[in-house]
């Protein structure tokens, strides 16, 4: 049997028809336990039959069935008897090449839409209330059901918002199930799933660990493997599941850049090795940073001059620990990364977008390294690694992690990185994160950058005297996937108590701003 690289579920394919919502669905497929895979709609009928996938999600997508040159999907791939469920875009590819109707209405449907189920809504909407709010996003709608479809559901302006054909396992709606806008949504992705294409849901954290041990093994087998920690949650996982796996083959090597948050180094040197008995070599690069960055000021430039240096710490690193493993008749084979599944979608299925900033991981190291990769994490979303981390026993201050970018707090300086100012930030920094979760916002916001202004100064008031100092930027963001982004709505009572504990505590700091920008236009690091 064919199975998924790095499983051994059958998958569900999502095709992916252009839009920002197939690695949604994706996800919201594997919270109900099902192991899914992004596909493109160009895929043919026999790619998707050898990947034997136990069900298939149309996404939605940009564009209208009319439009010359839309996104189509190989005919075959209804015919193969693989349950299939269409979303907005994929539901009117179905219902085109079923042979039902879609018309341009001139009634374009936006947000939330209420929808009206037929009957009791058959197998799809089984156990929904008649009335309920869906999320719509479309100008065409299906007008006529496909010869041997049932109409499951119904809006002002939709005639057919929902359809299916039981014997063919061959469903499709309107709506997006996939947004939490849509009242019912994961009921609907539930009900195709679990019911109507019989997929049990046993896809979860314990058996991934399971399956990415045994796979490491065979990949590894006695070999040697080494694996750069960030501090951050992704190499943690990726480097714990590796321990799991093949145990003192492996030892992880950590660069103290000095740009990192204040106690992080000791949480991985400390309480990461104790949770996992990993084989761990710190580097400390901290002035040789330092001394790389005197005197820069553009964020570019910083970026390059981070991550040349990382590279060029790491390579001498590696360099003495393959010498050393040389001498002993065994040299390090193996490098083990923690990429996660949307850098590997992105990388893959991507158009090519714009270089808005050059990003560095940490861990992110030249092309021309003579190992070969390890990346246990290749098919898991962020939360998905943050619950295998977990079920691994990893301590709670690396596992919750916001995510943090690779140059560390070398691109939250606007203006020269000093050991004052980092020193500075990472104080400041420290107030926001205990604040924020003392206040129990965590869950809240995907990340909240602190940023120190180090080339504005503004006036102020102290106790008696006039000060001059410089602000620090509050940048709390509600973010899905870090593409785009709200700026996070912290109560009022909990800013100002980080503004008052910053210009108490912090020297130098005169002034709390709060950033209130989206994404986009903004990015959601300041450099
Ligand atoms: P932006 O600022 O582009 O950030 O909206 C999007 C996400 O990426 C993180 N980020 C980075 N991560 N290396 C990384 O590993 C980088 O160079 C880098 N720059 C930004 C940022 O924190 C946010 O989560």
């Amino acid at each position: 049997m064919v199975t998924a690289p790095g499983t051994s579920h059958q998958p569900v394919l999502v095709v992916d028809f252009g839009a920002q919502y197939a690695q949604l669905i994706a996800r919201r497929v594997r919270e109900a336990n099902v192991y899914s895979e992004i596909v493109p709609h160009t895929i043919s009928a026999a790619e998707v039959a050898a990947k034997n996938p136990a069900g298939i999600v149309l996404s939605g997508g940009p564009s209208s069935v009319y439009e010359e040159g839309s996104p189509s999907l190989d005919t075959g791939i209804l015919a193969l008897g693989v349950p299939v469920l269409g979303i907005c875009y994929g539901f009117q590819v179905m219902a085109t090449q079923l042979g039902g109707e879609v018309s341009q209405t001139g009634q374009r449907e936006y947000g939330a839409t209420p929808v009206t189920l037929k009957g009791n809504g058959g197998t799809l909407l089984a156990g929904q209330p008649i009335a309920q709010t869906t999320w719509m996003s479309h100008g065409d709608a299906v007008s006529k059901a496909p010869a041997g479809f049932e109409v499951l559901a119904s809006s002002e302006s939709t005639p057919v918002a929902a359809f299916a054909n039981d014997e063919r396992k061959l469903y499709g709606v309107q709506w997006h199930p996939e947004v939490k806008h849509s009242e019912f949504g994961q009921r609907v992705l539930e009900n195709f799933l679990h019911t109507a294409a019989g997929i049990p849901g046993d896809w979860n954290p314990g058996n991934v660990i399971a399956e990415q041990v045994e796979r490491i093994r065979s990949q590894i087998g006695t070999g040697k493997v080494i694996c750069g920690l960030s501090g951050g949650v992704d190499s943690a996982v990726a480097a714990a599941l590796v321990h799991a796996a093949v145990g003192d083959q492996l030892t992880c090597v950590f660069v103290d850049h000095g740009l990192l948050r204040k106690d992080e180094r000791r949480q991985v040197e400390e309480d990461y090795v104790t949770a996992t008995g990993i084989r761990l070599i710190t580097i400390d690069a901290e002035q040789q940073f330092l001394d790389a960055l005197e005197g820069v000021s553009d964020p570019e430039q910083k970026r390059k001059i981070i991550g040349r240096e990382f590279i060029r710490t790491f390579e001498q690193a590696q360099a003495e620990l393959v010498a050393e493993s040389a001498a002993d008749g065994d040299p390090i084979r193996f490098l083990v990364q923690g990429t996660l599944y949307p850098d590997v979608v992105e990388s893959g299925g991507g158009t090519g977008t714009a270089n808005i900033k050059s990003h560095h991981n940490v861990g992110g190291l030249p092309e021309d390294l003579q190992f070969e990769l390890v990346e246990p994490l290749r098919t898991l979303f962020k939360d998905e690694v943050r619950a295998i981390g977990r079920q691994l026993g990893l301590p709670e201050v690396i596992v919750g992690r916001q995510p943090f970018p690779g140059p560390g707090l070398g691109i939250r300086i606007v203006g020269e990185v000093t050991k004052d100012r980092l020193d500075l930030l990472r104080e400041a920094d420290a107030i926001v994160r205990a604040e924020l979760t003392m206040a129990g916002l965590d869950g809240d916001i995907w990340q909240c950058p602190v940023v120190l202004l180090a080339d504005v100064r503004s006036v102020g008031v102290q106790g008696d005297g006039r000060t001059y100092g410089h602000p620090i930027v509050l940048r709390p963001v509600s973010s899905e996937d870090a593409m785009t982004a709200d700026w996070t709505r912290v109560p009022y009572d909990v800013l100002a108590r980080i503004s008052n504990r910053i210009t108490n505590e912090v020297k130098d700091v005169n002034r709390v701003v709060l950033d209130v920008t989206s994404k986009p236009p903004g990015t959601i690091e300041w450099e």
